[in-house]
């Protein structure tokens, strides 16, 4: 009897965090999301069944300001900026799974639950509070934290407030998530930040408080045993990454939770790294496998967001330059943890060098001298010689690279390794020069011509392969130009071209951005 084994297809399920939806989006948001989109359609071309969820984040109390000052109802309010998201990400190519609004009453009803058996267990009890309470961050900061009297993070002012609320029992948590840490060296990334949540829990951890009284807030869910109460918006808002694939599953039939990656900026670790998983703890669910951290985009040396109003618009560059330069200027220039700074002089020298001069530049040669010179059809192989075989080998360094790296989301690093055989390949263009092979007549001319462009066009097919998730469009355009076949992990092997293969019409895909004088 013949037993067929069929290897399971492995899963994957990304987030991005669920932004706020008191402004529009700006290229903090979209960072964020194409490193999401990036990673997942890594996992899409490495034989993953992956996916990945975004959304808006639509309760609290900044939500209920703007909608006031604009003099409409909150969720009017949401319902139209809602959408400035949703219709930003397709013209970023994101290819997201699911988008989430934490208004949607399926969402609402999980948090309610959730809260109910946390209430039903003991885990949640009342107590007069009071702490220096941040609008913009919505959260209490402790006296200690505050910097200059104000919230650390965006340096606004806080307010002192006296109330009752609902507290969890946050602090039972605390080694128990010490542990957690400590056994998973990678849970969460890079490193540094991972010290930095320990650094943290070495002070006794508070409880957290999880309500807000309906006489100040509204506009969020109402809590199920006291209806005086809303839900803290940052509870609400973290099951979002349950409560939006509660009802989907993986071809294979699992659950997408646990989740596998928790992308978020660092302005988020604490609420990602301690109260998230304590929540998570508590209810008795399984934990995210890793939440990575990454840095800020600065502009002029200060952070981009909402609030501040600064001179470049890098939204703007999406129109004027392409969607995909511009996801490649994201995921080349910030080292995924660290800050990047967005400048005009940067973006420029970056698509040039890169795109226009090498990948672009490599594209063009081949393209044409495999027109002119071979009607148009990639020519078999004559000889795997040495500088060949170097070629090959920056492929398969480059392949290595990237399924090694792509497990801690080392975009920019793998996109600089990428780019190493187009480099080679303008080199070996330059020593063998194929121009002047075609003008002669001798046989092993021909021939080594023919191993030149074969060549070429096997480190053009891999190298677009491997840049796919990061330029879905470019890299689908470049591949019907050589009239490569589709990209898929099988395919990332050099020397898998026949020769015959016919080219398509040649097209300029990374114009040189010409800077005025
Ligand atoms: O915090 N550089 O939403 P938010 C890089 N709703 N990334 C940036 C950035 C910058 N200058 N500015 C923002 C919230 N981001 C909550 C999240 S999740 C359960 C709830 C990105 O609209 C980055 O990912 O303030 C950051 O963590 C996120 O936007 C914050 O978005
Ligand atoms: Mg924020």
């Amino acid at each position: 009897m013949l037993i067929y084994y069929i290897t399971p297809m492995p899963n994957f399920y990304a987030t991005t965090p669920i932004y706020y939806v008191n402004d529009r989006p700006h290229i903090g948001h979209a960072y964020t999301t194409v490193l999401t989109d990036v990673l997942t359609r890594y996992h899409k071309l490495f034989g993953f069944d992956a996916f990945f969820m975004t959304g808006v984040d639509e309760h609290g109390q900044k939500v209920q300001k703007v909608a006031a000052a604009r003099g409409i109802s909150p969720q009017e309010h949401v319902d139209e900026y809602s959408e400035h998201f949703r219709n930003l990400w397709p013209k970023l190519n994101i290819d997201y799974g699911y988008f989430i609004r934490t208004t949607d009453a399926h969402h609402k009803k999980f948090v309610q639950d959730s809260l109910q058996h946390l209430f039903d267990k003991g885990e949640i009890y009342s107590k007069e509070y009071s702490g220096w309470y941040s609008v913009g961050e919505e959260r209490f900061f402790d006296e200690n934290e505050l910097i200059d009297g104000k919230d650390p993070i965006s340096g606004r002012a806080v307010e002192w407030i006296n109330e009752k609320n609902y507290f969890f029992k946050m602090s039972n948590y605390q080694q128990r998530l010490i542990d957690c840490i400590n056994e998973n060296p990678s849970w969460i990334l890079p490193e540094f930040r991972k010290n930095e949540v320990l650094g943290f829990l070495k002070k006794p951890l508070n409880d957290l408080c999880i309500s807000r009284p309906k006489s100040r807030l509204s506009w969020g869910i109402p809590l199920p045993f006291d209806q005086d109460f809303v839900t803290y918006v940052w509870v609400d808002a973290l099951e979002n990454y349950i409560s939006g694939v509660q009802n989907k599953k993986y071809k294979d039939g699992s659950p997408l939770w646990p989740a596998d990656f928790h992308i978020i900026g660092k302005d988020i670790l604490t609420t990602h790294c301690i109260y998230w998983p304590t929540i998570i703890m508590a209810m008795g669910w399984e934990l995210p496998k890793h939440i990575l951290a990454h840095g800020w985009w600065l502009i002029d040396g200060s952070k981009m967001s909402k609030t501040s109003g600064t001179g470049v618009n890098p939204m703007d560059y999406i129109e004027n330059y392409g969607v995909d330069v511009f996801r490649y200027y994201l995921i080349r220039e910030m080292v995924v943890g660290l800050d990047a700074t967005f400048s005009h002089d940067s973006f420029v020298r970056r698509i040039n060098s890169d795109l226009a001069n090498d990948l672009g530049n490599g594209l063009n040669r081949i393209h044409k001298l495999t027109l002119t010179n071979f009607d148009g059809k990639i020519p078999a192989c004559a000889e795997h010689g040495e500088q060949e075989k170097e070629l090959e080998n920056l492929c398969q360094k480059a392949i290595d690279f990237t399924k090694k790296n792509i497990s801690e989301a080392k975009l920019s690093l793998i996109a600089e390794e990428i780019l190493n055989p187009i480099k080679a390949l303008n080199r070996y263009l330059e020593a063998t020069a194929p121009w002047k092979l075609a003008k002669s007549t001798e046989q092993k001319d021909k021939d080594k011509l023919a191993t030149v462009l074969y060549a070429g066009a096997e480190v053009l097919r891999i190298a677009l392969a491997l840049l796919s998730p990061v330029i879905p469009q470019k890299a689908e355009q470049g591949r019907l130009m050589l009239g490569l076949p589709e990209f898929s992990e099988e395919s990332l092997k050099f020397g898998l071209l026949k020769g015959g293969e016919v080219l398509g019409k040649g097209e300029a895909l990374f114009p040189r951005i010409q800077e005025e004088t």
